[in-house]
């Protein structure tokens, strides 16, 4: 705080400082070695596996508190006592349970996520709506709820993890391309409403990542195919992407951290396609 006993030229950066976070809705100064997101506080979703966890990580190390949201309560609490965050065992699919998640949260990472591969006509109904549930109406709930405080502050960051399934179609995955191409437009629109007020919101849209959720489906296509899980990999899997080989989740968190980061006050209302040229197509 400033004090009286400050020389002039201390008195005067500290109240240029003080101004500008006014507009920019920075935090007031802090030192010039913290890291860029001390002061800040990030939920993220899903974070007690893969890339969620990966990025609990990665913006913890980044100087922010993060409260680590996910169904797996042991592991989230796992988590959370390594980044020294908060964890949280929500199910998402429970619209009362993520009406109580914390509101007053700069950073939110709309991570959590599932799969269920099935043709439309054999699809069950059940797993269409949680997958629905999971992926678009809590994103949309948890936003509803942060963005008064992100507006009173005139700062806030939302990511949403998309897909290259956001932006592409596959079959058997009605549930999961619908949902995602849902949370595409539900970013696009937190992306408008939210410029006013210091608030961008922008998707990640990754390829296929080494994690449990992918591991699942290598096992099972290796199965069905009869083939070796490398095999599934290479002409399966990366079938249509350029660059043959998954994604690691850290990759995908320094892409969530960079659209949080002070190089990206201007993006807003896209998507961060890291598909390894799938898209080019
Ligand atoms: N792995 C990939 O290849 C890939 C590619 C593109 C996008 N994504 C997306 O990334 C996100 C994370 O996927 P991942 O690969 O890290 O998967 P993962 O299975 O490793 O992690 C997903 C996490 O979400 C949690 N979760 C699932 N249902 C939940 C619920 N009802 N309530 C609370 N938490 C719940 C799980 O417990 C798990 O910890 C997903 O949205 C996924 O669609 C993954």
């Amino acid at each position: 705080m400033a004090t009286d006993s400050m020389c002039p030229q201390a008195r005067f950066s500290y109240d240029m400082a003080m101004a500008t976070s006014a507009i920019t809705g920075d935090l007031s100064p802090t030192p010039p070695d913290a890291p860029f997101l001390a002061g800040r506080v990030a939920l993220v979703t899903g974070a007690a596996s893969g890339i969620g966890r990966a990025c609990a990580l990665a913006f913890a190390a980044a100087g922010a508190h993060v409260h680590v949201v996910d169904i797996a309560v042991d592991a989230a609490e796992a988590v959370a006592e390594e980044i020294g965050g908060t964890a949280h065992g929500t199910d998402l699919a429970d619209p009362d349970a993520v009406d109580t998640l914390p509101a007053r949260i700069d950073i939110v990472v709309n991570n959590a996520g599932l799969q269920h591969v099935a043709p439309i006509q054999e699809f069950p109904l059940e797993r269409f709506t949680l997958i629905h549930k999971v992926m678009v109406e809590a994103p949309f709930r948890i936003m509803r709820r942060v963005l008064p405080h992100m507006y009173a502050r005139n700062w806030g960051r939302i990511v949403n993890i998309s897909s290259v399934h956001g932006l592409r179609a596959s079959t058997f995955k009605s549930a999961y391309v619908s949902a995602k191409h849902a949370l595409e437009g539900l970013s696009k629109v937190a992306a408008l409403e939210g410029a006013p007020h210091g608030v961008t919101s922008n998707c990640v849209c990754p390829g296929y990542v080494r994690t449990p959720l992918i591991e699942g489906q290598i096992a099972a296509q290796a199965v069905a195919h009869g083939i070796p899980a490398d095999d599934v990999v290479r002409d399966i899997l990366l079938e249509r992407t350029a660059i043959k080989r998954l994604i690691e989740p850290e990759e995908v968190a320094e892409a969530a951290l960079y659209l949080c980061g002070p190089h990206a006050r201007h993006v807003t209302g896209t998507s961060f396609v890291l598909d390894g040229g799938w898209t080019a197509h």
